[in-house]
């Protein structure tokens, strides 16, 4: 059985970050300049008791109000901020939508690689007959890891959620995935402390880890050079298998949507890829590096803008966090 998007819907906190509030935070960097660097004027932050699971609930009911939900019989739910260590927010969230209890539900654990990994494992279950309907929901709140005084990661970073049906079809959508994993660059983007191998430290030391940006090891760590180095090396090879994976050529495809990290890394990216800048999709300047959910956002932004149009090819890639990346082919329908 072949398997296709059939709709994706996205919910953003209705809290505005601007770089004109950052730029007062932190007098160094004017508003231009962190527009220019990273490709963001503006980026959402959830509310102080808004949760990524809050996030998501609000993207599915934007989705499920055109789908009779009782068709939906899996939900994947991708975060690195779940409410509980224990339950998974899967099943929270199957119940908040009154969805049938007769479904597979999990969480998975994944950041910048999430969506792409996700519609490999919705693909998967409905090639092996488990599944005909998939929700997969893609729902971040790196806000509530990072310190308030970081200013690297402030303005990068912002909050979202995303929600993708994932339905059997007769023509295949979605098309063969080249997935790679690293984990040597565990510590490069890293919440130190909160899990079992170093508790949350209540005392923990604020460390100046670049000049001008402060965290604590209770709060996310992220090597700013040492993840662009591993990017340059790490996507082109994976475009590239991807490519031959399903078998076409770069000229073959109609779009290209990398996830969107900040535009200062993807737009090297793009030209060590030599992929042209026309088919080159950079949509981050009022969200900001949503983790798991720029390409959802960047694809509904695209088919509602009709820049993807149907039938289009769209050559999607995630990267990061782990390290673990992933691409594949999708045609919109
Ligand atoms: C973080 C990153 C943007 C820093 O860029 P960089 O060029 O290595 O940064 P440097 O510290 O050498 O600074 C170069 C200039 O950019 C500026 N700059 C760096 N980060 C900036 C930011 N967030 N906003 C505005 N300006 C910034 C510096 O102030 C400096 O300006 P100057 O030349 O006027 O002095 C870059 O390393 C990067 O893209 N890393 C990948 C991070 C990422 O996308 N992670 C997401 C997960 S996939």
């Amino acid at each position: 059985m072949e398997s296709s998007i059939k709709d994706i819907e996205y919910y953003l906190p209705e809290n505005i970050l601007s770089n004109d509030k950052l730029s007062r935070e932190f007098p160094e960097w004017s508003a231009e300049k962190i527009e220019q660097k990273l490709g963001i004027r503006e980026r959402r932050i959830a509310g102080e008791n808004e949760t990524a699971l809050d996030l998501g609930q609000k993207a599915c009911e934007k989705l499920i109000r055109k789908y009779p939900k009782e068709q939906i019989d899996f939900l994947l739910f991708c975060t690195e901020s779940p409410d509980y260590f224990i339950p998974p927010n899967a099943p929270l969230l199957q119940d908040r939508l009154c969805l049938r209890t007769d479904i597979g539900a999990f969480d998975f654990n994944l950041a910048c690689s999430g969506y792409v990994y996700g519609l490999s494992i919705a693909k998967g279950l409905i090639a092996a007959d488990i599944s005909k309907s998939v929700l997969l929901v893609t729902a971040e709140t790196y806000s509530k890891h990072i310190h308030p005084k970081d200013k690297s990661n402030k303005t990068m970073f912002g909050d979202a959620a995303a929600a993708t049906l994932i339905c059997d079809t007769e023509k295949s959508g979605i098309g063969n995935f080249a997935l790679g994993t690293d984990g040597t660059g565990y510590d490069k983007l890293i919440v130190h402390n909160g899990g079992f191998r170093n508790p949350y430290d209540p005392n923990a030391e604020l460390i100046e880890y670049i000049e001008g940006s402060y965290r604590t090891n209770n709060n996310l760590y992220m090597n700013g050079p040492e993840i662009f180095n591993f990017t340059i090396k790490a996507v082109p090879i994976v475009v590239e298998q991807c490519l031959e994976r399903n078998n076409v050529t770069i000229d073959e495809i109609d779009y290209v949507i990398f996830h969107q990290a900040n535009k200062y890394m993807i737009e090297y990216l793009r030209k060590k890829t030599k992929i042209p800048q026309e088919k080159f999709h950079i949509d981050m300047l009022m969200t900001g590096n949503t983790v798991s959910c720029t390409i959802p956002i960047a694809l509904r932004n695209s088919i509602d803008n009709k820049v993807i149009k149907s039938g289009d090819r769209v050559l999607i890639v995630g990267f990061g966090v782990g390290y673990s990346w992933g691409a594949t082919i999708i045609t919109i329908n």
